[in-house]
């Protein structure tokens, strides 16, 4: 099968058919990913934290997030990919935001990029990057790459300041040209209003009802340790299984019990009684 085209989700909007998006890091993410059916998936700069371990989304950098996406891209065969940018490698010029955007499409093959914010400088970046021929996804809301200036990790949209805000926020990233609109801890009432402003479609998360869903794979795997945000679903105990299994597979070596004849290699008597004669005090 093809890979998902913009027009097909565009199509999906149309018929009220649900958009899903997952996010993924590496190969046997991305391949489960697609093994699942997912229409789409975001190589996130959630990376930063539920795979390298840091404590915020801005400290990841365009090569590593490029080592992620290259993985993800190999992983996929149908879903389309989009690419999160890092903070600080658009915010200084359009010329940096396009320069940034053409190497996840050039070096990683993605098929868009995702920018966060719907300031003026924000719109500025996103149709820069339109006019040079990349796919933008917009994101709105809760942006984890400015959460200190919105005042820590909290939902957006829920004072009239806010909620206006929010709306010619939506419209800005389309009129920029961005294609689709991630949406990010906003109350749903909120994001219906935006779904009736805009012709793009508009994924959720923590944002109600929209044209599709995106959840951080490891959130929704059950990997993620201690707080998950309140939108968090968790669909599995994969974070359980993988400390279960491995303290299995230590319990077994401290016992001696693995490996087992099974999992060697046989040798013929002839070499064994070479490999000793060749000892020193033979
Ligand atoms: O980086 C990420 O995982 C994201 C999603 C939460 C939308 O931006």
């Amino acid at each position: 099968m093809a890979r998902i085209t913009i027009p097909q989700l565009r199509d999906r909007r149309a018929a009220g058919d649900a958009i899903v998006m997952v996010t993924a890091y590496d190969y046997p993410g991305a391949r489960a990913a697609e093994r699942a059916g997912v229409d789409m998936v975001l190589v996130g700069d959630s990376g930063a934290q539920v795979v390298l371990g840091h404590d915020s989304t801005v400290a990841v950098t365009t090569d590593e997030l490029l080592v992620l996406a290259k993985a993800v891209r190999r992983g996929t065969d149908t879903a389309f990919v989009v690419c999160d940018v890092a903070f600080g490698t658009t915010e200084t010029s359009d010329a940096q935001a396009v320069d940034t955007a053409v190497r996840f499409v050039k070096e990683a093959g993605a098929d868009a990029v995702k920018l966060e914010g719907g300031s003026e400088a924000r719109l500025s970046r996103i149709r820069a990057i339109v006019a040079a021929g990349i796919p933008v996804v917009g994101h709105i809301g809760l942006t984890p790459q400015t959460a200190t200036a919105l005042g820590g990790l909290r939902a957006q949209g829920r004072t009239v300041e806010s909620a206006t805000r929010l709306v010619a926020e939506a419209l800005g990233v389309q009129a920029a040209g961005a294609f689709c609109l991630v949406v990010e801890a906003v109350p749903s009432e909120i994001t219906a209003v935006l779904r009736e402003a805009l012709d793009i479609p508009i994924i959720g998360i923590g944002a109600g009802p929209a044209d599709g869903q995106v959840l951080v794979l490891h959130d929704l795997l059950g990997i993620t340790e201690g707080h998950t945000a309140k939108f968090v679903k968790s669909y599995g105990t994969i974070g359980a299984d993988m400390t279960a299994a491995i303290a299995a597979y230590a319990a077994e070596v401290r016992a001696a019990a693995f490996p087992g004849p099974e999992h060697g290699y046989a040798a013929t008597p002839e070499a064994v009684a070479a490999a000793r004669a060749a000892l020193p005090n033979a």
